[in-house]
């Protein structure tokens, strides 16, 4: 079998849903000035969903993961893949992948993390692509999963109103038929101090800033510039021309960077998937929790074109492009 085709989707979300209001509350307590009016205009997010102590990005993805499987009907003990995106694992070792096959009770495969932030799912699903089209694997599951809230600066008004957490999840079979017709993936360091964690543990010992820090203009800028290239870029690779797209589900991080990528490809604005107003910024959970919510809506298809886009931290960015 040459392809590998999407047979199924599921997302997973915290039980805490925290509006604007509620929010701009909680940071005024902190002496943290913020509106409802503020996130809306400049972001369009409208609510997030915040991960309880109990939540990680494994139990998150392993649910995503279960709604996947019930949807498509097929047993875990048939995946023998699995790949999380995630820039907020567990632990630093072993994977979230593997702690997600111990919770869906499988016993074999391949299991393994991949780390590009915000643009962690599209490489995730291009590795089980390949791998699939290479005979390494039959069956996948490519999670994007996150608790962003946990490395969040809270004082940091400028981005802590940014992100959400949650999971999302796509079941990937081979296919004789396509199926993901192509995906290309990017990343250039030099626009690495737009968007970064710049510290961590050493020697038992925190050193640095361990919190998301970012330049909010320049990342919009670069977001705009490479969606819409790489978006162009993976539908001339899979000979697909721009308008047959159906669905656009570009990266959840801001409804004004969605309008204008969708602008610049030059598709109709009812062609985007928008869920940022719900969920906020997921992270490389922020594509697969589209995608699964325009799938249960009604929205996708069988035989739709969707092109899925992603861009974070690194920088890095890549798109997929496939056929229901
Ligand atoms: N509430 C109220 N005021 C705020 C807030 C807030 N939450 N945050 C910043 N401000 C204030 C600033 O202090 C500043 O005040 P001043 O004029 O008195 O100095 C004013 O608002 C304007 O600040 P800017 O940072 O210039 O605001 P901007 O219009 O650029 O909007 C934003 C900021 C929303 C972050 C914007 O730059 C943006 O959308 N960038 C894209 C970044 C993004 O989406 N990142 C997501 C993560 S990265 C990724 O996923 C790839």
């Amino acid at each position: 079998m040459k392809y590998s085709k999407i047979i199924a989707s599921g997302s997973a979300l915290p039980g805490l849903a925290v509006s604007n209001a509620a929010l701009s509350e909680r940071l005024a307590a902190q002496g943290v000035e913020t509106s409802d009016q503020w996130i809306v205009e400049r972001t369009g997010i409208r609510q997030r969903f915040l991960a309880s102590d109990s939540d990680t990005s494994s139990s998150l993805g392993a649910r995503a993961a279960r709604a996947a499987l019930e949807m498509a009907g097929v047993p875990a003990d048939s995946v023998d893949l699995i790949v999380v995106a995630t820039s907020t694992p567990d632990h630093i070792f072993p994977s979230t992948a593997c702690y997600v096959q111990r919770d869906l009770g499988i016993h074999g495969g391949a299991a393994f993390d991949v780390q590009a932030v915000c643009a962690g799912f599209v490489y995730g699903l291009a590795t089980a692509d390949a791998l699939i089209r290479t005979g390494a694997a039959r069956r996948a599951l490519v999670i994007g999963a996150e608790v962003f809230s946990r490395i969040l600066d809270w004082t940091d008004r400028g981005t802590c109103v940014l992100f959400g957490d949650g999971a999302g999840a796509l079941l990937l079979e081979a296919s004789d038929a396509p199926g993901i017709h192509a995906c290309r993936l990017h990343a250039d360091s030099r626009h690495e101090p737009a968007l970064r964690t710049a510290g961590g543990v050493r020697n038992g010992q925190v050193y640095g800033h361990p919190f998301l820090t970012m330049d909010g203009q320049a990342v919009f800028k670069i977001a705009v510039t490479v969606l819409d290239q790489v978006g162009r870029e993976v539908c001339e690779a899979s000979g697909v021309p721009l308008d047959s797209v159906d669905w656009l589900i570009p990266h959840q991080a801001n409804v004004r960077i969605l309008q204008a990528v969708t602008k610049r490809l030059g598709l109709a604005p009812e062609k985007a998937i928008v869920t940022v107003d719900q969920h906020a910024n997921t992270s490389a959970a922020s594509v697969p929790l589209a995608f699964d919510h325009a799938l249960r809506s009604g929205m996708l298809k069988p035989g739709h074109r969707v092109l899925m886009e992603g861009v974070g931290g690194g920088f890095t960015w890549g798109a997929a492009l496939a056929t229901l």
